[in-house]
Formats: structure tokens, C-alpha cells, sequence
């Protein structure tokens, strides 16, 4: 590099030295500049987007096809949405949401899907229960009316296979912890494992003896006296789990045996006297 280089360079760094905010100021001003135009476009480009729905719109937004959630109508052409999300209709009341979404969507086909319909007032029910009859099986679950179907939780387990201790357990778990809530000490966990073994068992017991067909019977088996019998049983039964749950009762001090049985109550209150539907149906 020659004398006179270092001479420029010199005298540039001295310039930049005490130009320098300018220098990045103009520099950032022109970057920003140069995106401008781009960025108007980009806000034109938003603008103009707004348009109505076309057909490769409706059929890229899974609105187009012949299964799904009605949810409008365009021309001739009913919407139904099939896509893995949720639809979600908010509206003030009698303004026609379940009549024209969710009755539509009721009174089609709906083929290879399964639709579980929370429905308080009937209505639903009422108005297109007749119709689904035709095209799938409907169950009408409101055990505390006459007119409901039965459904047995117990039916679940497959008793004398391979998946039966799994399914007495699954059972026993959800009576004994219906929430399935986190355990706020150890203590509290080891409670709730005795009183599932405990249930898994005497379920068990009760099935085999024919003395338990539906939950109803096992809260009386619990709560109307015979456990004891039953415990003096199990303990000497063949059957490995009914013979550890009725040696682990037996070797409950007072207390924890009165826990156990308070917790079955709490499970099983609705299956109370006072619910002669519920005991029936469910
Ligand atoms: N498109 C419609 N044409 C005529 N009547 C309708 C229409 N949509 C709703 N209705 C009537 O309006 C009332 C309320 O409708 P509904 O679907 O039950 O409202 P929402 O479910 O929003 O409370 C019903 O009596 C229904 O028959
Ligand atoms: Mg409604």
C-alpha cells in the first residue's frame, strides 16, 4: 500500500470517525427505504386479500365434501366441515344455531363416524333420533328418566382373558379416583392404591359370584353389610386377585378399613337407595 493510500485511508477513518451516526443513520434510512415500497405492497397485497371464499378456498379450508359439521351454504352447495379442528358457534339463543348447524349436521348420513351428542333438553333427540335410526345404531343415555337405555360400566370387563386384570384395574381406578387428580402426599396415594386393589377384588368377587352385575350392586355389597362375609371369602379364594385383595382387607387395622369403606361410599353415593333409575340403568 503506497503512502497516498494510507493518506486516504486515514483521512476516511477520520471522516467516519465523526460521521459515523450519520453514516449508520443514512444507512439504516436506507435500508428502511428500500423496503418501503415492499412493504406498502405488502399492505396493499393484505388489502386486497379480503375476498369472498373461491371454491379452491372452500376446498383448501376442508369445507367442501359430502361428511362433517354443517356450517353454511353457499349457492346450491351445503358446507360441511372435515377438517381435524374444532368448529366452535357462538350466537344468543334462539337464533337458529341447533336448528339449522347442528340438526343439519345430525340429519345426515355421517358415514364411518361415531357423534356422541350432549343434548339436556331432548330436543336434539327428539327431532333427529328417528332419522339416525336408519343409518346407525343410537343410544339414548339419561339414566334418570324411564325411557333411557341401560349402559354397564362393567360391561367393559372381559372376564376369564388375558385383559381381565387390566380392565378390573381401569374399573377400580376410576371409582376410586373418578378425577383422576394428582395425590398431594404419599400417604394419600398409597390410600387410594389399597382402595383400588381392595375394588378390583371385591368387583371381582361379586362378578364371580354373580352377587355384583352392575355398580349399583357393588356400592350394596360395600355399604349393606355382607362385606365382611365377602372379605372372609376372598381371603381364601382361588382366584389370585380376589385372594390378594381379600388378605389385604384383612390385614387393615380399624381405621384404614373404615376409610376404604367411606371411600367406596363416596364413589357409589349415587347409587343410593334414593336412585332407584340409576340403580337400574346404569
Ligand atoms: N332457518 C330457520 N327458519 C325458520 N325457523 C327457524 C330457523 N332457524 C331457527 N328457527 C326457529 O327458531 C327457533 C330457535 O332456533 P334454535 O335453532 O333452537 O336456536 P338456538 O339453538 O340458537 O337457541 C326454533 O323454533 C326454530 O325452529
Ligand atoms: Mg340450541
Amino acid at each position: 500500500m503506497s503512502a497516498n493510500h494510507l493518506h486516504q485511508l486515514a483521512a476516511w477513518a477520520t471522516w467516519a470517525k465523526h460521521h459515523g451516526p450519520l453514516l449508520a443513520g443514512s444507512t439504516c434510512g436506507l435500508v428502511l427505504a428500500s423496503q418501503l415500497p415492499r412493504m406498502f405492497a405488502g399492505a396493499r397485497q393484505r388489502h386486497h386479500d379480503a375476498h369472498w371464499a373461491s371454491r379452491r378456498d372452500l376446498r383448501k379450508a376442508f369445507l367442501l365434501g359430502t361428511s362433517g359439521v354443517v356450517v353454511g351454504r353457499i349457492g346450491g352447495t351445503v358446507l360441511r366441515y372435515h377438517g381435524k379442528g374444532h368448529v366452535f358457534v357462538v350466537a344468543a339463543t334462539q337464533t337458529g344455531k341447533s336448528r339449522s348447524l347442528v340438526k343439519s349436521t345430525l340429519l345426515e348420513e355421517q358415514p364411518r363416524t361415531s357423534i356422541l351428542v350432549h343434548d339436556p333438553k331432548g330436543e336434539l333427540y327428539e327431532t333427529t333420533a328417528a332419522y339416525r335410526a336408519t343409518v346407525s345404531k343410537v343410544v339414548k343415555l339419561a339414566p334418570c328418566t324411564d325411557t333411557t337405555d341401560c349402559y354397564n360400566p362393567l360391561d367393559a370387563i372381559r372376564l376369564d382373558t388375558e385383559d381381565e386384570f387390566a380392565d378390573l384395574g381401569l374399573v377400580a381406578s376410576m371409582l376410586v379416583n373418578p378425577e383422576g387428580h394428582t395425590f398431594k402426599s404419599e400417604s394419600e396415594e398409597h390410600f387410594v392404591r389399597l382402595a383400588q386393589i381392595s375394588l378390583r377384588g371385591l368387583l371381582l368377587y361379586g362378578m364371580q359370584t354373580g352377587q355384583v352385575v352392575g355398580l349399583g350392586d357393588l356400592y350394596g355389597l360395600v355399604t349393606q353389610g355382607q362385606l365382611a362375609d365377602a372379605i372372609t371369602d376372598m381371603a381364601v379364594a382361588t382366584h389370585p386377585i380376589v385372594r390378594e385383595s381379600g388378605s389385604l382387607l384383612q390385614s387393615l387395622d380399624e381405621k384404614q378399613y373404615a376409610n376404604i369403606c367411606i371411600c367406596s361410599h363416596d364413589t357409589g353415593h349415587m347409587w343410593e337407595a334414593s336412585s332407584p333409575h340409576l340403580l337400574q340403568n346404569l
